[in-house]
């Protein structure tokens, strides 16, 4: 492969726009073209701004702002592009488009230019079959905004040469982006990752166990992201959103662990698209976000006696250290007293089904969430079977929140919220290292980088809280509900029977 130094962008729109600006920052020459030639002079005055500004902060030098700006040339005709060592197309999402375009450009470069695609959603095989030379296509994927998220997919289609790949990717780390490499498969690796949060917070909203709001706080706030999943469908719009779940779906010919939810399909309907419309899952009048107020903390009940549930070990602990931190006696009886408060820690089972088990009093007993740990001030989540009397679950609010740490009560599901939400996220991420679309550190890079997620990424996230009970829950809620999405990934399973890290690579592969 021949030494990049100029770089054709097609299309002056938000992407291409800041892959010029990232490209001609690093030095490289940049050849901007748009059918439309406002857009690519809209995106010259828009860099030569953000360069100014970026001076002025003394985020770059002077004659950095100035030297980039005199890199971007401005092309009125596809054919100013013969002299680029790459051309990296960025125009409409659409396959047809993109493949007229990818043939015009094989008549015009030289023969050992590379050709990308910045598509985030069609198959690149299917791009680089206009091509006479396949070989030199590959996905050159960037988020928005560029210059901001550091990360970028280079995919490698069916007929890539993988010099094409590595070429991309040694580009990438040149423009001080971080390339993760994948297989040609629907949503590469973070649009296929991020299925899980919304896909698994739409399906628990639709059950009707938490308002949209309490979902979010509970995922931000007792399993650390930055935002839960309906703060993030308001900030991306349903026209969005819904039409990529649609269409991962439907690429994946109805998978079910990435069924879409009709909650999404009627907002959408309606214009509810999110923050755009200023009406989504939450209301924004004036741009300001209304979040519902949270119910107040009932009074402490007085006396109260606790009986806390020894069916989950782990869960057992973490909830007997915390209550004896909080000055509560627990009862010490086999059996619970007929006069006290159960308490329960599952795992990917409902409240019902604990009950049922164990032939509980469904009146009294509340489960408690201990899989993220119960420190002060991290939000705990608090579960009602059906039959659980307001008196009972007014005590359990008022003593998990003895502490001032802020408390959820959520109607009963198999696994909660946050323990359903983060092991389809972990169970969503093995099966992308399952189907070889990407190395276990490439998924972590990938989804932290670009979808912000704690914790290393989502296998990480998974060694962290414990392979073994990510798999007990996935188990469990398949066993509850039926539902095939729950089934766990081999790659999960298969790791956890052999007290493997969900990051460790198969030691021999198939030859
Ligand atoms: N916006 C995002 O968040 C995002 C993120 C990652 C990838 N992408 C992908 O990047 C690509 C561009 O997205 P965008 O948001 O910048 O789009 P955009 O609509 O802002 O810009 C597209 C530009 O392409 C031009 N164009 C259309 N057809 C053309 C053609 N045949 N030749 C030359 N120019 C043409 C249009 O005039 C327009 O200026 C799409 O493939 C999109 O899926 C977008």
């Amino acid at each position: 492969m021949k030494d990049i130094k100029t770089i054709g962008i097609v299309g002056a729109g938000a992407m291409g726009r800041g892959i010029a600006q990232i490209a001609a920052q690093a030095g490289f020459d940049v050849l901007l073209f748009d059918l439309n030639a406002d857009a690519v002079a809209a995106a010259r005055t828009s860099l030569s701004e953000m360069w100014d500004k970026l001076a002025a902060k003394g985020k770059i030098p002077q004659d950095v702002a100035k030297q980039s700006l005199q890199r971007v040339q401005s092309c009125t005709e596809v054919q100013a592009l013969s002299k680029a060592d790459l051309v990296i197309e960025a125009v409409v999402e659409r396959l047809d488009v993109k493949c007229e375009l990818f043939r015009q450009l094989e008549g015009i470069v030289s023969a050992d230019c590379i050709l990308a695609s910045n598509t985030s959603s069609l198959p690149i095989t299917a791009i680089a079959q206009a091509c006479t030379h396949p070989s030199r296509v590959a996905g050159f994927h960037f988020f928005n905004p560029v210059p901001l998220m550091k990360v970028v997919e280079i995919i490698d289609g069916l007929r890539s040469d993988p010099l094409t790949g590595d070429a991309l990717m040694a580009l990438a780390r040149a423009m001080g982006h971080t390339p993760v490499r994948a297989k040609d498969m629907p949503g590469f690796i973070v649009n296929h990752a991020g299925r899980g949060m919304n896909i698994e917070g739409l399906k628990t909203a639709q059950e009707s166990v938490a308002p949209f709001y309490q979902i979010d706080a509970i995922m931000r706030e007792q399993a650390g992201f930055r935002m839960g999943p309906f703060e993030l469908l308001d900030l991306t719009g349903l026209d969005v959103s819904h039409a990529v779940m649609e269409s991962i779906y439907q690429q994946f010919y109805d998978e079910p662990r990435f069924r879409p939810s009709p909650i999404t399909a009627v907002r959408s309907a309606g214009k509810l698209l999110g923050r755009k419309t200023g009406q989504g899952f939450y209301a924004y009048p004036e741009g300001q976000k209304q979040v519902p107020v949270e119910p107040e903390v009932p009074k402490p009940t007085q006396g109260l006696k606790v009986w806390l549930a020894p069916y989950h070990s782990v869960g057992h602990k973490r909830a007997a250290a915390l209550l004896k931190d909080l000055g509560v006696a627990i009862i010490a009886a086999e059996a619970p007293p007929a006069d006290a408060l159960i308490v329960v820690t599952p795992y990917g089972e409902d409240t019902a089904t604990v009950v049922s088990e164990h032939l509980l009093d469904g009146e009294r007993t509340v489960a408690l969430d201990t899989f993220f740990g119960l420190e002060q001030g991290k939000r705990r989540v608090l579960m009602c079977s059906v039959a659980t009397l307001p008196k009972w679950r007014d005590a359990a609010h008022a003593l998990f929140a003895s502490d001032n740490t802020p408390v959820s009560i959520i109607d009963d599901s198999a696994g909660f919220v946050g323990q359903r939400v983060v092991a389809t996220i972990v169970n969503v991420a093995s099966d992308i290292a399952q189907q070889a679309i990407a190395t276990p550190t490439d998924i972590d890079l990938a989804v932290s980088l670009g979808l912000g997620y704690p914790k290393g990424g989502p296998l990480s996230m998974g060694d962290s809280l414990g392979g073994a009970h990510v798999l007990e829950i996935l188990r469990c809620l398949y066993r509850t509900t039926g539902d095939m999405r729950y089934r766990p990934s081999p790659w999960l399973q298969r790791r956890v029977q052999l007290g493997l890290s969900l990051r460790a690579e198969a030691a021999c592969v198939a030859r």
